[in-house]
């Protein structure tokens, strides 16, 4: 397969069977997250993988009670560490503002792109689950406070074949030149 086929191919996908994700299929994922890019080669990113059932009940509990969430086998919890780039003794969450924080989520959203990619190479299915307050979440993971939770990725075999969600047309999305510029 090749990159252009994994974008076209990629859904969000919340239907699962009950196989299991063989540990080298959830290597290769993180793998492909080690090899993303990010400014200054900070690679702010750190991974916890959860498989134990309550914790993923737990983590669907905290995510708006996504209950579809505890189908998929592999929730890979995705952090930004703010330890890559400023002092630690900072509380990381939705309020934190600041360049560096910015940073850091901004690089490793790079990385959940590189595994949600992959993860079609692999016939895995995937969703990134957002939809969680940092409070709520951290405790579960016991992440510092100077790390953000930035996803869950859910991982497994994949149940179903979504059709693709719309999308903007290019016309809408990128101008010549300038701004508001028609391309
Ligand atoms: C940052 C982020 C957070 C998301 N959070 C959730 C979520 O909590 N629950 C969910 O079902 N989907 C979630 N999604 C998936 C989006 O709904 C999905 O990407 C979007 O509808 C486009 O569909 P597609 O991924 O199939 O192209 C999230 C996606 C992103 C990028």
């Amino acid at each position: 397969m090749n990159v252009k086929d994994a974008i076209e191919l990629r859904r969000s996908i919340r239907k699962f069977t009950p196989e299991r994700v063989e540990p080298a299929l959830v290597r290769e994922l993180l793998e492909a997250a080690r090899k993303a890019p990010s400014g200054n080669n900070s690679q702010p990113w750190r991974f916890i993988v959860v498989e134990d059932a309550d914790a993923r009940r737990a983590l669907a509990q905290v995510s708006h009670d996504q209950q579809w969430m505890t189908m998929a086998p592999v929730h890979i919890a995705i952090c930004a560490d703010l330890g890559a780039r400023a002092e630690t003794d900072i509380l990381f969450d939705e309020e934190t503002s600041g360049m560096d924080a910015k940073r850091v989520i901004r690089d490793t959203a790079i990385a959940v792109d590189h595994m949600m990619l992959r993860a079609v190479e692999l016939e895995l299915g995937s969703c990134w689950i957002g939809w969680y307050t940092q409070e709520a979440i951290k405790p579960l993971l016991r992440v510092p406070s100077h790390v953000f939770v930035l996803g869950i990725l859910v991982v497994g075999h994949p149940a179903e074949q979504p059709n693709p969600r719309p999308r903007q047309s290019l016309e809408d999305l990128v101008c010549r030149g300038t701004w508001g510029t028609p391309f």
